[in-house]
């Protein structure tokens, strides 16, 4: 599904990971060809591209928890790999940032070698789960399929019982979608050639988000496992999904399309 970060479409925390990666390693292989040379050049190198690596990761950082909080699905797989990945990443950074605290005048210490080394260990770590987000989860890609149309996604507020302006009825045409994030909420909202739906943008095989997903003739398919459901029942149409997804009251009125919240919240 397509990121929250995003300058004009495109993924900001995927474009700036390079960067501290290659200044993070980067700085351990000066510091180990300084050492092993003993050519101070070098481990000055090693110095200023620790420093760059640091600041590089935390604002790369930036972007990253955005997605976390705003884009990647909550109580699903994907959230729990996340999770992983940026403590993973935070990791790596403490472990860099202590490495250069503790380097001496003019060269590495030990402490600043092994810091690197497992520090560099983590990192490669952490960016193993972000590619697995990107290409199992399909966090920040946006893919699309025949008349999808663009990404829709709005945030509104709404008390338990009340009915919610989501869109107007000419936001969304037959087969597209548009997610609704209503108080803490993810609901999806589609078009169906029976008219409007609106159902839990969560997955119930692994919480994969049903928005970024496919909907064609009535049902919604789930890109990460390929579960489906009727969009106006919430029944399971395909597994490995085995529970419906709950749906909400939605109707029309003067050329808006209203969703009607649970009562209990
Ligand atoms: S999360 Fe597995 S099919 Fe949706």
């Amino acid at each position: 599904m397509r990121s929250y970060a995003s300058f004009k479409g495109h993924p900001i925390h995927p474009a700036l990971i390079p960067f501290p990666f290659a200044f993070l390693l980067g700085a351990l292989l000066f510091d180990l060809l300084g050492l092993a040379s003993d050519r101070r050049g070098l481990m000055l190198t090693g110095r200023h591209l620790s420093e760059l690596g640091l600041l590089a990761g935390m604002v790369t950082a930036i972007p990253g928890v955005l997605d976390y909080l705003k884009t990647v699905p909550p109580a699903s797989s994907g959230r729990a790999r996340a999770l992983r990945h940026g403590t993973a990443n935070a990791t790596a950074l403490f472990l860099f940032a202590v490495g250069w605290l503790f380097r001496d005048a003019t060269s590495p210490s030990a402490l600043t070698i092994i810091s690197e080394l497992l520090g560099g260990a983590i990192l490669v770590y952490g960016g193993w789960l972000g590619g697995t987000l990107v290409t199992r989860n399909l966090i920040s890609v946006d893919h699309r399929y025949a008349r999808a149309g663009k990404w829709q996604e709005v945030t509104l507020s709404g008390a338990a019982g009340a009915s919610v302006v989501a869109a107007r009825t000419e936001d969304l045409n037959e087969d597209q979608m548009k997610l609704l994030h209503i108080d803490g909420r993810r609901i999806v909202l589609a078009r169906t050639k029976e008219g409007f739906a609106a159902f839990d943008d969560g997955c119930t095989h692994r919480g994969g988000s049903l928005a970024g997903g496919v909907c064609v003739g009535g049902v919604v398919q789930c890109l990460w496992h390929g579960s489906q459901f009727d969009t106006a029942t919430g029944e399971v149409r395909c597994g490995p999904a085995k529970r419906n997804i709950h749906v909400y009251e939605v109707r029309e009125q003067n050329g808006q399309v209203l969703v009607t919240l649970p009562r209990d919240g």
